[in-house]
């Protein structure tokens, strides 16, 4: 028998899953882990880390964030975002395609996955856009590697234009038996558009002015409507920041009739409300608005329940000069938030919000379930990619905006206590964040994740009624039921 070396063996941490935690060792070899157990069962090592009294979690899978490259440059790069993710014990992320040239083409996402490749220190997977005008390029986009699809029903950072109840209902039809997901911004454009131009006529600039512009209404329409074309062509959706208490209902409700639906809230519409509106000015204008406190409770619950699945964090990165206004309506929409969520999260267990099992659920196994990356990611267990964040649930610290690895160094955060942060970040086995310092040779590490590992079978529904076989078969052929 020939002698087996580990890489690493993670010593005597708190191991934990989306259902236990337990006291354990961990060795990786190659990038993978090869066992989980009892400190002496392990084999010879080349490199041993001392976990004791700390927690072992999967790296979080951050499903919603914006690294702006190409186009932006100057708000973010693959390089300071993937920076971020790592120092905040975010092993993979998923990128929006909101970029200049949009993800929408096969040579624009070719361009994005060299610019990542280059630059990453995390896994990613790439988001390819959904649009009226990008429903032929389905194909190619899925050819050339996409995590799945985005689709803009309302207006946001971009101005990405949304495509018409037509346009969508065609996208779903397309992507239906491709079992890609389409993620969705859920917020209804002419809705806001009328409600804003009657706001700006009125002289109102000041930051509530921005939930005002987007009520609830906006997102339970848009998150309805997304769930009867879901419904209706079979295609798998996923809801986007879920802000508000009213969007669950119909979420909740498409969830029971068996649409294949997801969603994900973020930290902002956890932890945040509107009297911080006038705490933080206008830097905590975000699409969907941080919305009225009342809210927080019933996101929360949904988290629990499981009608909210996940928690993302549309890390959207502006600088301070594109956030700072008196004029709410020329402020960037979104801050940064891929190396807060941990922390931010972390905070809440220890103050018992809920089990450490539930945060490992919603950051880590729920994201790699639904996006068919489980068990590869999201889990650690032999076999598993060695994706994990060591965090010291015992230390406190506070947000600083200023030593952010993000290019955008302004946040709704600063200053916001924390109470449980990570400390060691490890993707597929090598360290990408030591003792809270980035190893800046793990930049180029980072690999895109686009191929789905486990998913049950696409189930496209009238697919002999969709757009295209209507103008391939006779009206009245009996190929047309
Ligand atoms: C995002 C951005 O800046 O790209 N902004 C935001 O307010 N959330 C876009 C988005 O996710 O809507
Ligand atoms: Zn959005």
């Amino acid at each position: 028998m020939t002698e087996l070396t580990a890489d690493l063996i993670i010593d005597n941490g708190t191991v934990v899953t989306d259902s236990a935690t337990f006291i354990a060792s961990v060795a990786i070899k190659d990038g993978k882990i090869l066992a989980v157990g009892a400190a002496d069962a392990m084999p010879p090592a080349r490199e041993r880390l001392d976990a004791t009294g700390l927690h072992v979690l999967p790296g979080a899978i951050d499903v919603h964030v914006h690294f702006r490259e190409p186009g932006y440059t100057h708000k973010e790069d693959f390089g300071t975002g993937t920076a971020a993710a790592a120092c905040g014990g975010v092993t993979t992320v998923f990128e929006m395609p909101n970029v200049i040239p949009p993800t929408g083409t096969k040579e624009a996402l070719a361009l994005k996955h060299k610019l990542a490749a280059e630059k990453a220190y995390v896994d990613f997977g790439l988001y390819g856009l959904l649009g009226e005008d990008t429903i032929a390029n389905v194909p190619d986009l899925i050819e050339g590697g996409v995590i799945g699809f985005k689709l803009y029903m309302g207006n946001t950072f971009g101005n990405t234009p949304s495509p018409s109840t037509g346009g969508m209902l065609e996208a779903f039809e397309v992507v239906a038996p491709t079992g890609k997901r389409i993620s969705l911004h859920a917020e209804t454009a002419s809705i806001m558009a009328r409600r804003e131009a009657h706001m700006r006529e009125q002289g109102r600039i000041d930051p509530l002015a921005h939930i005002a512009a987007r009520p609830a209404l906006v997102a339970i329409e848009a998150v309805s409507r997304a769930a009867i074309l879901a419904e209706w062509t079979g295609a798998r959706i996923h809801i986007l920041h879920i802000s508000s208490a009213e969007e669950l209902r119909p979420l909740r409700e498409a969830k029971a009739r068996g649409v294949d639906i997801t969603g994900e809230t973020c930290p902002q519409y956890l932890l945040l409300g509107a009297k911080d509106y006038a705490r933080v000015g206008s830097v905590i204008r975000v699409n969907p608005p941080v919305r009225e406190e009342r809210n927080q409770e019933p996101l929360w619950a949904a988290l629990a329940d499981g009608t909210v699945d996940m928690i993302a964090t549309d890390h959207a990165p502006h600088v301070p000069e594109e956030k700072i206004r008196n004029d709410i309506w020329t402020a960037d929409c979104g801050f940064p938030g891929v190396e807060t969520q941990m922390p931010l999260m972390l905070t809440e267990v220890n103050k018992g919000r809920m089990a450490i099992t539930d945060y490992v659920r919603w950051s880590a196994a729920n994201p790699a379930k639904i996006w068919g990356l489980y068990p590869r990611k999201g889990v650690i267990q032999p076999g598993a990619d060695a994706d994990i964040a060591i965090v010291d649930l015992a230390r406190h610290s506070a947000v600083d905006d200023a030593k952010l690895q993000s290019r955008a160094k302004i946040t709704p955060w600063h200053g916001r206590k924390l109470h449980g942060v990570p400390i060691h970040t490890i993707v597929r086995g090598r360290f990408a964040m030591r003792d809270g310092v980035l190893c800046e040779d793990a930049r180029g590490w980072g690999r895109s994740v686009h191929t789905i590992q486990q998913m049950p079978k696409a189930e496209p529904r009238h697919q002999g009624d969709t757009m295209l076989a209507i103008g391939r078969t006779p009206a009245g052929s009996e190929d047309a039921a």
